[in-house]
């Protein structure tokens, strides 16, 4: 459904790699101030359909449109530029560098003459640590070298870097694949933080518990289609298994069910 307060379009997508068809038709939205989750088996087209949506990947057919706006020949900075910020787990961070060089890293703040103001990115830093990351170990400071902070910890500084610099559409692709259960939880609570920011975000986990818990909706993606979606609210955990089991055997919802909503 198109509605003047879409944020993102798909329609009509296609992408393959060679004689491989990764995506088909691809019929996607994002609302405004709305958190979509992907679900779908290994190889269902996930990742692909997101690094289009970052100008990774340029799709072979159909079109992608931004705030009403079609976008042609999108590259990963004009993406960035526009707002669409991707947090992968292992590469968003650089390890050896302190956190607060990770938040400003490629958008340092500049005092006169050019020199970078590191006492006001330190200062920001710390603001974020406080009203954002909460972290209970005392341990990390501004100064922390990142590759020493937890999987959680990385992943809540990666989704501030995008918060604070106001990403519009924060993607999140399995970001708590590796994560112990507190961890995950944290996560979990960044994207409510999303939320709560007003901002957008596509979130993709193999774990349904995680996405039925934080997603406004749920968007099943089945070997390089979209056989369906629900609104979280209108579908229980288990209804939702049986979707993912009926689309498995037959490739579509079951749409004689209720709360289906495409
Ligand atoms: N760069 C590439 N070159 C060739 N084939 C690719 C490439 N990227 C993805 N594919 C193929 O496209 C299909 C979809 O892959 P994709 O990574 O999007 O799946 P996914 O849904 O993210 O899976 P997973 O849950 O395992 O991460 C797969 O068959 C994959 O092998
Ligand atoms: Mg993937």
């Amino acid at each position: 459904m198109v509605t003047a307060t879409n944020l993102l379009e798909l329609e009509d997508v296609s992408k393959s790699f060679g004689e491989v068809s990764a995506l088909e038709g691809i019929n996607l939205m994002v609302g405004d101030n709305e958190i979509v989750g992907l679900l779908g088996d290994n190889g269902a087209g996930k990742s692909t359909l997101i690094k289009i949506v970052t100008g990774f990947h340029a799709p072979n057919s159909g079109t992608i449109t931004w705030k009403g706006q079609r976008l042609t020949h999108l590259t990963v900075q004009h993406a960035r530029d526009l707002g669409i910020e991707t947090v992968y787990q292992e590469r968003a961070l650089a390890d050896q560098q302190s956190l607060w060089r990770n938040i400003f890293m490629g958008r340092e703040r500049k005092a006169r003459l050019g020199l970078l103001d590191v006492s006001q990115m330190r200062n920001e830093t710390e603001k974020l640590m406080l009203e954002f990351l909460r972290f209970t170990s005392k341990a990390v400071t501004p100064e922390t070298e990142v590759g020493t902070m937890s999987g959680g910890e990385r992943q809540g500084v990666a989704i501030a870097r995008a918060l604070h610099f106001e990403a519009e559409l924060i993607i999140l692709d399995e970001p708590t694949m590796g994560l112990s259960v507190t961890e995950t939880r944290k996560t979990l609570d960044f994207v409510r933080e999303i939320k709560a920011a007003g901002k957008s975000c596509i979130f993709i986990d193999h774990n349904i518990f995680n996405v039925h818990e934080v997603v406004d909706r749920i968007v099943l993606v089945d070997r390089g289609r979209i056989a369906g979606g629900f609104k979280t609210a209108e579908i229980t955990l288990l209804d939702l298994i049986a979707q993912m089991q009926h689309v498995a055997e037959t490739g579509e919802i079951d749409k004689s069910k209720a709360g289906v909503t495409t």
